[in-house]
């Protein structure tokens, strides 16, 4: 059986140049992989790649190079193992968030009978706080309360990867705490696979396993893959005091304030896109043990 459950290889999207001159790469030499129950999050500046990256993970647009094998198939379209929380809501707008929902679960159960429908549509709307809206149409919601019906949908079909494209972005912070939770609790209950991309460094850190940072475009890369060396069970209200998490979050901060920069500019010697670096910061060589499943040939930085 594969190792991996996700496997990405040379991946690159180019756009054609309208005046006929060189084509854009907005990203090339992608190659990353996920291990079944892994959460892994992306983080990187506005434009350069990440949606690109998540839409082709999802069957909804077409790499330029490379390939996905999800699964031990090769993935070539959309499919209800994949589920997708949008940037965008990407609701039906002529149905109410229930029917929103119920939508993506009877595909997802043709066979399904009207209680059953019910109580997945029902539970996954309550998990949201959005029992008492089930009845209203995208156009009578806040855009967080859109959102959170998109998360629904998503979490209702439990797909065997959720790809989460900056879900929680519109959110108070009160409702994405919950929802970080809720999260955090469903993948630890069903061992579920996540992909997904963020801007909020601290959001990251909470919840993923492992972090790749994705350096400036055009020709972005991923230019190292940060391990979350926190204990998995961790909580908003006391992550803050682990050893490790200054370290870590100062390395994201700091990659995300000058080395996505630096990167973009010219790669560090010895980088090879085949096998980006892994990094555990704050750990010093021999510190602390990296999970068996992490540990590859390619740990390059220990900082
Ligand atoms: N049809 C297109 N033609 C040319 N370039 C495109 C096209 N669609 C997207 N792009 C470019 O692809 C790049 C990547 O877009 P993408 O939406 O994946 O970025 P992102 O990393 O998700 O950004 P953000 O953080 O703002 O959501 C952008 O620079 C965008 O201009
Ligand atoms: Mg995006």
């Amino acid at each position: 059986m594969e190792k991996y459950f996700l496997k990405v290889e040379q991946l690159a999207r180019r756009y054609p140049e309208p005046r006929g001159g060189a084509p854009l790469t907005v990203f090339e030499n992608v190659n990353f992989t996920i291990e079944r129950g892994e959460f892994v999050c992306i983080i990187g500046h506005s434009g350069c790649g990440k949606s690109t990256i998540l839409n082709i993970l999802a069957g909804l647009d077409e790499a330029s190079e490379g390939l996905v094998i999800m699964d031990g198939r090769e993935v070539s379209g959309p499919s209800l193992d994949r589920g997708v929380v949008f940037q965008g809501h990407a609701l039906m707008p002529w149905l109410s968030a229930k029917k929103n929902v119920e939508f993506a679960v009877r595909s997802r159960w043709p066979d399904a009978g009207r209680a059953k429908i019910d109580e997945i549509c029902n539970r996954y709307l309550s998990l949201v706080g959005l029992a008492a809206a089930a009845d209203k149409k995208p156009a009578e919601l806040s855009g967080g309360m859109k959102q959170r019906v998109g998360i629904a949908r998503a979490f209702a079909i439990e797909p065997k990867m959720l790809l989460l494209d900056e879900p929680f972005g519109a959110l108070d912070a009160l409702t994405r705490g919950v929802i970080q939770d809720e999260l955090l609790k469903i993948c630890a209950a069903t061992q579920q696979t996540v992909f997904m991309i963020t801007h909020d460094v601290d959001e990251a850190i909470l919840l993923a396993d492992k972090i790749m940072l994705m350096s400036n475009g055009p020709g972005a890369r991923i230019a190292e893959i940060v391990v979350n060396t926190l204990p998995r069970e961790r909580s908003r209200h006391t992550i803050h005091k682990e050893p490790q998490y200054y370290p870590i979050r100062n390395h994201l901060v700091d990659f995300l304030v000058s080395r996505s920069k630096l990167f973009a500019e010219q790669a560090p010697p010895g980088y090879d896109p085949l096998r980006p670096p892994l990094v555990t910061p704050g750990l010093e060589s021999g510190g602390p043990a990296i999970p068996i499943s992490l540990r590859q040939p390619a740990i390059a930085a220990l900082v």
